[in-house]
Order: structure tokens, then C-alpha cells, then sequence
């Protein structure tokens, strides 16, 4: 019997998907690369992998595919209902304080790794709720799988997938659709999709938060470092990090630091320690 992924293309295909992305196949997920291999192989017009491998050299395009293939986009609409309070109850509260005393109006929030919308809709609710009259805020949601930020963009849901949404969000942020519900464009609004590759730096800064849940989890220490060093760099002096509830910098050298609320633990940059007396 043949073998379609040898150790070789395996190596090979391992780590231009790591130097690409941050993605880190180890061993024991060796066989999720090789059915997602399969498909794309089967797909495009190669009669190999080894074929296939060339042919994601000559055309950038098809290593964007086999990276959105690769991915896992797994998310529900208001995961982990204690970093939707600790957001709720403690960030929102403390940065309007601060925004209100530094004469400013508006919060700027960035869900990177932010799958098929549910996230970013969760948190731009939220704020719908909580924020006050005369504040605005803009999420911008990110991934890699264009795939995934499409049905984002389009902001439509089947019914299981609103299943987690409780009963006054739905009637009030939501449209009844044939066979599920659209996200109403007040909320859709709220929320700018873009393309971004986590390996690369957005460009943006001075971010209050930054929501980046069950994504570290794919990478390997050293390029969780390096997405995390770029996050510090996007956020504002006063910031909060979110970070899967799996998910650690525990052990990591960061400009961090661990905050413990009455919801969950999150992260919040480091204040510069003053030296005056
Ligand atoms: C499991 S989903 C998490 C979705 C959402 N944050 C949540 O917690 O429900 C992980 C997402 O991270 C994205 N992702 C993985 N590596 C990435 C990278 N290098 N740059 C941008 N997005 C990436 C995947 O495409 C996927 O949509």
C-alpha cells in the first residue's frame, strides 16, 4: 500500500505551514494534516503531495487554501460565560472611567483569531448593553480562513448556531430568517472583518482590548511569544488582554500581567513601574 503523506513531505509541509502561520503540527496530529492534505490534493489539480507541494511554491494563493484548511473554527456565540462578564462587569466599567476622564468617547477592540463572527457579535452586544450613550466602539475581527470570514461578514446563523444566545439578545440584536437568524445591522455595524495573518503585525494600535481566545493553543511557545510581543505593541498604555480559558502565558516573559476579577482571570498590560519618590 502507497503512502500518501511520507516523513518527508510531512517535515516539509509541516514546517511551511508553521513558517507561514504560527500553526505547529506535532506528531500526534500528524493524521489531521494528512486527511486536510488529502482534500486539498484532491481539489487542485496535483496527482501528489509532492506534486501539490510544488505547486503551493509557484501560486501564493493556494497556500492561503491549505492554511484556512488546516485551521479549526470551531466558536459559539457567548463562549465561556466568565470572560463575558469579567468584559461586561470589569473591562467596560474601567476603560469607560478612564476614557471619560481623558475627555475621549470611544473604545477600540480587536478579536483576532475571530472564526465565523460569533465572537466579535458576542462582545459588540455587549457593549450594545453596557456602554453609555455617548460612547462609541469599533471591533475589528480577524482570521486567516477567508472562508470563515465570510459567513462573518454575512452575519447569518442556522438556528443550532444561535443556541447559546439567551432569549433578549436574540429578540433584540437578531432578524428571524428561513432556517436561522441574521445579526441586525446595528450590531454588524459594530464589527469590521478583515484578513490578517496572526504571523504578521495589523498595523494597529493603541487598542484597549484585545480578544484572542483558543488560538495561542495551535501554536508552538515560540511563536505564541512573538503573537503575544505583537498584541503588547497594538494595545494602549491602559489594556486588557483575553486569552483562552485553556490557554497561559504562565512561564512567559510578556508585558502582561495576570489580573484576577470576580469572573475570570485575564490579562492587562504591565503599568511602568515609577521611579519617582
Ligand atoms: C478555534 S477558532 C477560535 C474562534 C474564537 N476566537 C473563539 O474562541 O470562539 C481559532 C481561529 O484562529 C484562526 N487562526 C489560526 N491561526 C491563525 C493565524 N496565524 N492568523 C490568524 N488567525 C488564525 C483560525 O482560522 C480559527 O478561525
Amino acid at each position: 500500500m502507497s503512502v500518501f503523506l511520507t516523513d518527508e513531505y510531512f517535515e516539509r509541509f509541516r514546517s511551511l505551514i508553521y513558517d507561514a502561520s504560527g500553526i505547529h503540527f506535532s506528531e500526534t496530529n500528524r493524521s489531521i494534516l494528512e486527511s486536510r492534505l488529502k482534500e486539498r490534493v484532491r481539489t487542485s489539480a496535483a496527482t501528489d503531495v509532492a506534486e501539490y507541494y510544488g505547486s503551493i511554491k509557484a501560486d501564493g494563493t493556494e497556500l492561503n487554501a491549505l492554511l484556512d484548511s488546516v485551521t479549526t473554527n470551531l466558536t459559539r456565540f457567548f463562549r465561556n460565560t466568565a470572560h463575558v462578564q469579567t468584559f461586561e462587569y470589569h473591562v467596560v466599567p474601567e476603560l469607560v472611567n478612564l476614557k471619560r476622564a481623558d475627555g475621549s468617547r470611544s473604545l477600540r477592540i480587536w478579536s483576532a483569531g475571530c472564526s465565523t463572527g460569533e465572537e466579535p457579535y458576542t462582545f459588540a452586544m455587549i457593549l450594545r448593553e453596557v456602554m453609555p450613550n455617548d460612547f462609541s466602539a469599533q471591533i475589528v475581527a480577524s482570521d486567516l480562513s477567508l472562508k470563515s470570514l465570510m459567513i462573518g461578514q454575512e452575519g447569518f446563523y442556522t438556528d443550532s448556531r444561535v443556541q447559546g444566545v439567551p432569549q433578549r439578545y436574540l429578540a433584540k440584536y437578531f432578524e428571524r430568517k428561513q432556517g436561522g437568524y441574521r445579526i441586525s445591522d446595528a450590531i454588524r455595524g459594530m464589527v469590521r472583518f478583515d484578513y490578517h495573518n496572526l504571523k504578521h503585525d495589523s498595523g494597529l494600535r493603541d487598542l484597549d482590548v484585545v480578544i484572542c481566545r483558543n488560538v495561542l493553543i495551535y501554536f508552538d511557545e515560540a511563536a505564541q511569544k512573538a503573537v503575544v510581543d505583537r498584541f503588547w505593541q497594538a494595545l494602549a498604555p491602559v489594556s486588557f488582554l483575553f486569552i483562552g480559558h485553556s490557554e497561559s502565558l504562565f512561564g512567559m516573559k510578556t508585558g502582561f500581567e495576570f489580573v484576577r476579577t470576580d469572573w475570570a482571570h485575564i490579562y492587562r498590560k504591565k503599568r511602568p513601574v515609577s521611579h519617582e519618590r
